[in-house]
């Protein structure tokens, strides 16, 4: 956790160095639409790419067991504090979730919000692969991406919606066209899918993000 190379390298550790949540606490509605009425006492979840943990502490805030990684060292600091602070039952994990070792049949959740798209397109498929293994038969996982509707895919390519660009945009490994993020879990069950364009005032100058959300369950 204390690797000075990754502490150097690992451009999130910038925007989450701050007492507040930089991303603040609130979470996609497709997430919290699927799971806020289920009963999640005792769930075993993992978090991927969880940055400061916003979605582990909501899981953990309703009884799950949570492990949450993350390459960012201060994020994955910064949530063990909180887990600790608030009797939180989260494992914080500093780690390329490329090099995890994803224990088979292990989870009843799987969450990965906007990392896929922070992964090139080899490392994404044998993530995914690795996501599908680690799920129990008949439990689900929630990932969303950036798609190339965002105004950052859009800047790279020229068009004059680049005004609403995100300030973390220049760490975007790629953005995912249309269905693509589906196509990836398709051995999954897909039980929500919603792409979108929506503005966000949770960080940085006001901008738009062009989403793909996914809640998809295994046989
Ligand atoms: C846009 S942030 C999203 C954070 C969190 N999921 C959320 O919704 O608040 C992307 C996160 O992916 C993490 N990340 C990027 N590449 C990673 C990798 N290869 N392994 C683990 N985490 C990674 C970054 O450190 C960052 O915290």
């Amino acid at each position: 956790m204390d690797n000075p190379e990754t502490k150097r390298t690992s451009p999130f550790n910038h925007f989450y160095d701050q007492d507040d949540f930089y991303y603040g606490l609130d979470l996609r509605p497709e997430f919290t639409g699927y799971f806020e009425k289920k009963d999640l006492a005792g769930k075993n979840a993992l978090d991927l790419g969880c940055g400061e943990g916003r979605y582990a502490i909501w899981l953990a805030r309703r009884g799950c067991r949570v492990t949450a990684v993350d390459i960012s060292a201060v994020g994955i600091a910064k949530l063990a504090r909180f887990a600790a602070e608030n009797g939180l039952d989260i494992q914080p994990v500093h780690a390329d979730v490329g090099k995890f070792d994803f224990p088979e049949a292990a989870f009843d959740i799987i969450t990965a919000t906007t990392i896929f798209d922070h992964l090139n397109d080899q490392t994404s498929k044998q993530v995914a692969l690795s996501v599908i293994n680690a799920l129990k038969p008949g439990c689900i996982l929630y990932a969303d991406v950036f798609t190339i509707n965002d105004p950052g895919y859009c800047a790279i390519t020229g068009n004059p919606e680049a005004s609403d660009v995100s300030d973390t945009a220049a760490f975007m490994a790629r953005y995912f066209k249309e269905n693509e993020l589906k196509r990836l879990f398709s051995p999954l069950i897909p039980l929500v899918y919603r792409e979108t364009v929506e503005p966000d005032l949770s960080h940085g100058k006001p901008h738009k993000h062009g989403w793909a959300c996914l809640v998809a369950k295994k046989q």
